[in-house]
């Protein structure tokens, strides 16, 4: 039932045991870095036909971020700032053109590494229907560790438990075609999950679905970190989507412009404007208000935050 296995996933190899892998995710958050990139630089070089360079986009610079073991890191910036970029380099799809990516310890450049790399680090993209390929949504997610040469049994018990951990194990009969767009993210990210990585990169994965399809694969992702204890790597544009990450990174032109926790960087209002990002909404009304004259304090996130606040004022 799994000959479409080549299609999802690239990478084979023998399973693992996994018996201990919640177990020691769950262990609270273990501070070691899983993702680093160091000076790590990107070109894409256009050709012409006749193998001419043309031109050179310098679309990763000098970036440095180093990601805990455990962390829910969000990644913002405008069109074009080099996020898709970077996160391709974070499971081995891109390799650095100067500097050096590791995963997990792993060099990335490092060929006998790369069957590692792509299990420990998956990747969701924005479009759910150009992973899913399964008729059937517990067959899709099975296709991942039937690829790495899981047995049978464990397949399926990996199926089950990842679809519960996304909220969608009632739906595991049903086909792909017959879900939402939240819905299909969520199977996106349960057959990620079933390969059982340590870090999950998501790039824009709520870009193309409707606000309660939004909620719906945020929540499943938050819960993946908090309750799993998987690294999560969010890359958006909606910035109520990063509101609860450990730390943020803010893209531009290839570089990492602002980095710091999601008060840190939503306090900036003015800096962001200048690299064409907002803040969240409420963000947005308490900086008003305070421009206007209301004491209150910067980088308010959250609507109660607010109220409490404007209590305190009277
Ligand atoms: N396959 C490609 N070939 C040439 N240039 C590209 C390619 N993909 C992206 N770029 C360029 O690299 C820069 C960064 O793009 P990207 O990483 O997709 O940014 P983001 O994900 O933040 O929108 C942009 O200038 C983009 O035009
Ligand atoms: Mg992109």
């Amino acid at each position: 039932m799994y000959n479409k296995t080549r299609v999802k996933n690239d990478s084979t190899g023998k399973g693992r045991d996994n018996g201990l892998y919640v177990e020691r995710l769950s262990m609270g958050k273990e501070k070691n870095n899983i993702v680093k990139t160091d000076d790590l630089v990107f070109e894409y070089i256009r050709r012409d036909e006749d193998g001419n360079v043309e031109g050179i986009t310098t679309a990763v610079d000098h970036v440095d971020i180093s990601i805990k073991q455990g962390d829910f890191v969000a990644i913002l910036g405008h069109n074009g700032s080099g996020k898709s970029t970077l996160a391709k380099h974070l499971n081995a799809i891109l390799y650095p053109t100067e500097g050096t990516v590791w995963v997990d310890g792993k060099d990335t450049k490092d060929e006998d590494s790369l069957i590692e790399i792509r299990k420990e680090a998956g990747m969701v993209f924005q479009n759910p229907d150009n992973q899913i390929i399964g008729q059937i949504v517990e067959e899709d997610v099975g296709f991942g560790p039937e690829n790495l040469g899981v047995p049978t049994e464990e397949i399926w018990a990996r199926v089950e438990e990842s679809l519960k951990a996304v909220g969608m194990y009632e739906f595991r009969k049903k086909s792909p075609n017959r879900l939402s767009g939240g819905q299909k993210q969520r199977v996106s990210i349960a057959g990620v999950l079933a390969m059982h990585p340590k870090c999950i990169i998501l790039d824009e994965p709520t870009a193309m679905l409707d606000p309660n399809g939004r909620k719906e694969v945020i929540r499943a992702v938050r819960a993946l970190n908090d309750v799993e204890g998987i690294t999560v790597i969010l890359i958006t544009h909606y910035m109520e989507e990063v509101i609860h990450a450990d730390h943020v990174y803010v893209m531009d032109k290839g570089s990492v412009k602002m980095q710091g926790t999601p008060k840190e960087i939503f306090s900036q209002v003015e800096k962001l404007k200048q690299l064409r990002l907002s803040v969240p909404q409420v963000t947005l009304l308490s900086y008003e208000l305070k421009k206007a004259g209301v004491p209150l304090p910067d980088g308010i996130l959250e609507t109660d935050e607010l109220i409490r606040e404007l209590k305190k004022v009277q």
